[in-house]
């Protein structure tokens, strides 16, 4: 059965570029509470392990440099259908293929620095939200 949580990142270049208000804004016109909410730097130790289902990739190496490069700011986000929703609302890995009024169309320079991360699945949605934040800090 589907949940009614998922997980994002709003990633180092969008942070660094000063997106974080207005992706946060669009996540919450599109409907999300959030739930939880950090600002953290990510050790590399710690981006290779929340990518781990990556570690084949010819690109591993590099997402996890990326994503410890810089601050991110981590999300677990409710709505009905959310997981779903959220990839909705973010557009497609490739910011040249992400359709009008999506995140990555706004945002994303790149397939690697492509502003936000959506969880793919109930499952995962549930592993990297408890990833980041303890029972203490979702409300
Ligand atoms: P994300 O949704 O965080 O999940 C895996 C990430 O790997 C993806 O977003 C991209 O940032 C990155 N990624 C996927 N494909 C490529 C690629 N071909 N080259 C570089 N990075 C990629």
């Amino acid at each position: 059965m589907a949940t009614n949580r998922t997980f994002t990142m709003i990633k180092p270049e969008a942070v660094e570029n000063g997106h974080t208000g207005a992706i946060l804004k669009m996540i919450n016109d599109a409907g999300f509470r959030i739930v939880a909410l950090k600002k953290k730097q990510l050790s590399a130790e710690a981006a290779g392990e929340f990518y781990e289902v990556h570690k084949e990739r010819p690109f591993y190496g590099e997402l996890v440099e990326y994503m410890s490069s810089g601050p991110i700011v981590a999300a677990i986000l409710e709505k009905d259908n959310a997981m779903v929703d959220f990839r909705e609302l973010i557009g497609s890995t490739d910011p040249a293929d992400a359709a009008d009024g999506t995140i990555r169309k706004a945002y994303a320079e790149s397939k690697a620095k492509n502003a936000v991360h959506g969880s793919d699945s109930d499952e995962n949605a549930e592993i990297e939200g408890s990833f980041h934040f303890d029972a203490s800090e979702m409300f």
